[in-house]
């Protein structure tokens, strides 16, 4: 008698967008954090020995870029890397598509950050490796979105039911964008969206959890988030204003203190970097989810590159 080992797959060969993502693709993504939970205790594995990942960055980045290497390195694969907007394809005119038909060449997988929407599904559409979008511009940013799920998840227990406040630049912050769809999968949510007016959500989205039956109000007031679940600040977008002095004029629109927070039970979480949106002494508190949050990000991306990587998974 034969004995098949069967493993769970995700339903996607390259990750594009948020919306490909499907509630039994997180359930599969979660279970190998767990494992990966383990293995990074461990110090890490081979599982991915001889697989190089392209890790192509035409935007800034600190976080999203170290956190893939350092997945990478941790299952024992290597890197070969390119940053900043000078790097020489781009500065030469070379397309996207070129740049990544290349990579295709000398790497297993591919992450990309790059400053305009819809880069990212270009991209793909050339790429004969698993392909992974590290944020592009102002639209999406799903392995963000995926984090921050699972430390949602983490730290409260569970999704479902859950109360979630999102404060900052809902217009331009891509991590809201892609957290939002991915909590919204849930039965139960509700949403408190807090902004300036210029910097709301994008009406796409609160139009699609109106369809599913998502509740949500929008406010400009910070104090309505302290009473919820979750908090989640974020940064004005500085690099996306086209007038400086509209930036400087919203940058400052909410800071959370220690005081705020007295005798709340709300997970605060931010996915960094922050500016002046969360005060110092937040992290004096057990609320202070922020860099157990970046911690997760290399968990969950060891897992992406293990399921992306393994040779039986083929959707
Ligand atoms: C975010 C991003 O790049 O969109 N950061 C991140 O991925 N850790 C948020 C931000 O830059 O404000």
């Amino acid at each position: 008698m034969e004995i098949y080992s069967y493993r769970m797959a995700l339903s996607f060969h390259h990750l594009v967008s948020t919306a490909q993502i499907h509630q039994e693709d997180i359930r599969v993504l979660f279970d190998e954090a767990a494992r990966m939970e383990e293995v990074l205790q461990q110090g890490g594995d081979d599982r991915c020995h001889g697989k190089i990942l392209a890790s192509l960055f035409y935007e800034p980045s600190t976080r999203t870029r170290l956190s893939f290497e350092a997945a990478m390195r941790r299952l024992g694969g290597s890197v070969v890397s390119a940053e900043g907007i000078r790097f020489s394809s781009l500065y030469k005119g070379e397309s996207i598509e070129d740049t990544i038909r290349v990579a295709s060449q000398y790497a297993d997988i591919i992450c990309m950050r790059h400053p305009d929407i819809g880069s990212a599904e270009r991209a793909a559409s050339v790429s004969s490796i698993p392909f992974v979008n590290a944020g592009d511009g102002p639209g999406d940013h799903p392995t963000q979105g995926l984090l921050d799920l699972y430390t949602i998840s983490k730290e409260r227990g569970g999704i479902e039911g859950l109360h979630i406040a999102i404060a900052g630049d809902l217009l331009f912050g891509r991590t809201v964008h892609s957290v939002s769809q991915l909590v919204a999968l849930y039965e139960g949510v509700h949403f408190t969206f807090i902004s300036p007016p210029e910097l709301k959500m994008p009406r796409k989205y609160l139009t699609a959890f109106a369809e599913r039956g998502v509740a949500y109000m929008e406010t400009e007031d910070l104090e309505a988030g302290f009473g919820a679940d979750v908090l989640y600040m974020t940064r004005i977008q500085k690099e996306r204003f086209e007038d400086l002095g509209e930036y400087e004029r919203l940058k400052g629109a909410y800071t959370l203190t220690k005081k705020h927070l007295k005798g709340r039970g709300v997970t605060v979480m931010h996915p960094l970097p922050r500016v002046d949106e969360i005060a110092k002494d937040v992290e004096d508190l057990p609320n202070a989810a922020y860099f157990r949050q970046v911690r997760n990000g290399l968990v969950i991306r060891m897992a992406l590159l293990s399921l992306m990587l393994d040779p039986h998974h083929s959707p």
